[in-house]
């Protein structure tokens, strides 16, 4: 059993990337790290070294497309803790970028079973878990391209990248967070971007082929920033590294 004042996260998609750098800053504060992964393979490499860095981290399997895997999840959290402090729904997949004239609902909603149903899954079933902390939080890792303010603004690159599956699916995860943080006041809901939006700059990572011009560890810091909050702090927010994010 984790120890009851140790701080406990569980991360999804944290085998890489964005999720990776997420459970290695919170393991190096000193929390009790529940990496998700997909892939047992990837997460077991990458539980194995923040393991040999010092961290409190667990594997837990986790496919956010599966209620099944999500069920599995649970109960291995459950075998150590009685309580989860935060929720970083961060896993994501950016689908093929299919221009929105040939884009197809089966592609469509492929990217939502994971950017939009994948976190109602996981947050529906680890609410029992949240409810049983003192201060419980959720950090949905949502994208500049889910802001109209932002995809309407001919400045932003994002305005001309013509696609439909992403940029909607994460328009739909602000939407969603901002009626769980009405709904449920006693956990935070809040939604994190990872890159500047105002300076148009995002983190290199896997999923942009690492184009962007941040680091893993400044896209970070608006998770992280959300991941720490204490009980005063907001619910219902969207906000990226320097600041509030436009709707
Ligand atoms: N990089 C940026 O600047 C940026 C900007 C805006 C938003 N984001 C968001 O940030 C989050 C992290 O992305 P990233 O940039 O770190 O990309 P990444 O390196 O490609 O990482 C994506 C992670 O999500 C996991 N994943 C995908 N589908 C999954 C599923 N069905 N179940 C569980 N895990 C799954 C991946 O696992 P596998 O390794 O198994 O594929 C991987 O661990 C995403 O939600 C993304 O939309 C990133």
């Amino acid at each position: 059993m984790t120890d009851s004042e140790q701080t406990s996260v569980v991360i999804t998609g944290a085998n890489k990337g964005l999720g990776f750098e997420a459970a290695r800053r919170l393991g190096k504060q000193g929390w009790t790290v529940f990496l998700g992964s997909r892939d047992e393979g990837r997460g077991r490499a990458a539980a194995d070294k923040l393991a040999a860095g010092g961290a409190d981290v667990v594997l837990v399997p986790l496919d956010v497309t599966s209620d099944e895997s999500v069920a599995g999840a649970v109960r291995l959290v459950r075998e150590h803790t009685d309580r989860l402090d935060v929720l970083i729904n961060n896993a994501g997949a950016p689908g093929n970028i299919v221009a929105p004239a040939d884009a197809t609902a089966e592609e469509v909603h492929a990217v939502y079973d994971t950017n939009v149903y994948g976190p109602i899954r996981v947050t529906h079933a680890f609410l029992p878990l949240l409810r049983a902390a003192r201060h419980p939080r959720v950090v949905m890792v949502s994208s500049g391209g889910g802001s109209f303010a932002v995809v309407t603004d001919p400045q932003q690159p994002v305005s001309k990248m013509h696609e439909l599956a992403y940029s909607s699916s994460k328009a739909a995860l602000n939407m969603i967070t901002i009626r769980y943080a009405q709904a449920l006041p006693e956990i935070k809901f809040n939604i994190a971007t990872p890159g500047e939006v105002a300076n148009r700059k995002f983190a290199a990572t896997d999923m942009n082929h690492h184009t962007g011009q941040l680091t893993v560890t400044e896209g970070t810091d608006s998770i992280i920033g959300l991941a720490i909050l204490g009980p005063d702090g907001p619910t219902g927010v969207f906000v990226d590294r320097l600041g509030p994010v436009a709707w």
